[in-house]
């Protein structure tokens, strides 16, 4: 597949879609925004992919936010329209059948860090800063983030870096519990891959279950939460895996779950 301003490598089921926009530090701008959609679609009907890695080309970031030269023209009805599909395409990654992992390798500011907040979970480089810059442009997030940072990181502590726009380093947004974990820069794609391959030797029913009870249990009350868990449960028997995870473990063999959904 050809992109403009993504690059996108499959190996052995692992995705990886680097957007590739360097000179403007990976600045989300229609036409990306327009391209990773699409690409969640094609991703989404793709049962051979078991998991997604998403990250920024270059070393210095992830994404730098919206882009601002596109922002700076926009009126009332234009900007409502640029919000609705930058919030759509980060949906798009929550319905996603299989786990979306933000590899986070420098900047991740305003939309930067909403697209990451957008993915299942986040692994940062040393070098790696968060934010959301917006107030100082005038502005608020527009693409989620605030309410995935809300819900990620507490009301409190959300309105203090959005009203602040304070940058801060991977390992104060690790302690915030906004990243998962954090390694040094060379490091850091070995050690995403490393986590990406285990994932993708789970059964590919089970994990998709998995997170969809995650996502949609997080918005509703414990009780209903419980409920969906038990109805996903059940449809796990749908799948072979199940029969072959638990046989596997009372034959004492390693588990051989199906390569595709
Ligand atoms: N949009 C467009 N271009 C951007 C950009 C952005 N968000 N961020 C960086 N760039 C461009 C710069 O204009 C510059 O281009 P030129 O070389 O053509 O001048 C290039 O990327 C390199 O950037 P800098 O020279 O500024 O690099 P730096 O190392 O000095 O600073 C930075 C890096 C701190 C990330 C700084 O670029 C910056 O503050 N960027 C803007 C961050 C921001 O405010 N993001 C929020 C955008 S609004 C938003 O995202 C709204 C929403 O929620 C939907």
């Amino acid at each position: 597949m050809e992109f403009k301003h993504l690059i996108y490598e499959k190996e052995e089921g692992i995705a990886r879609i680097t957007l590739n926009r360097p000179k403007a530090l990976n600045a989300l701008n229609a036409e990306l925004i327009a391209e990773l959609d699409g690409l969640l679609d094609t991703l989404a009907k793709d049962g051979a992919v078991r998991m997604v890695l998403l990250t920024g080309a270059g070393d210095k970031a992830f994404v730098a936010g919206a882009d601002i030269s596109e922002l700076a023209h926009m009126d009332s009805f234009s900007a409502r329209i640029f919000a609705e599909a930058g919030q759509g395409m980060m949906a798009k990654i929550a319905n996603l059948p299989m786990p979306v992992m933000a590899v986070v390798n420098g900047f991740a500011l305003g939309g930067g860090c909403e697209l990451a907040l957008a993915c299942d979970f986040i692994y940062a480089s040393d070098k790696a800063q968060f934010g959301l810059p917006e107030e100082t442009l005038g502005l608020i997030p527009g693409f989620g983030g605030t309410q995935r940072l809300a819900r990620r990181v507490g009301a409190a502590m959300a309105m203090e870096l959005i009203f602040t726009a304070k940058r801060i380093g991977a390992e104060e947004a690790r302690q915030l519990g906004l990243v998962n974990r954090v390694f040094p820069a060379e490091e850091l794609m070995d050690a995403a891959m490393k986590t990406a391959k285990t994932i993708a030797s789970m059964g590919p029913a089970a994990i998709a279950l998995a997170k969809i009870s995650v996502h949609r249990g997080v918005d509703v009350d414990l009780s209903a939460g419980c409920h969906m868990e038990k109805e996903a449960f059940g449809l796990c028997f749908a799948s072979p895996d199940a029969k072959e995870g638990t046989g596997a473990f009372l034959e004492k063999r390693k588990a051989v779950f199906s390569t595709s959904r």
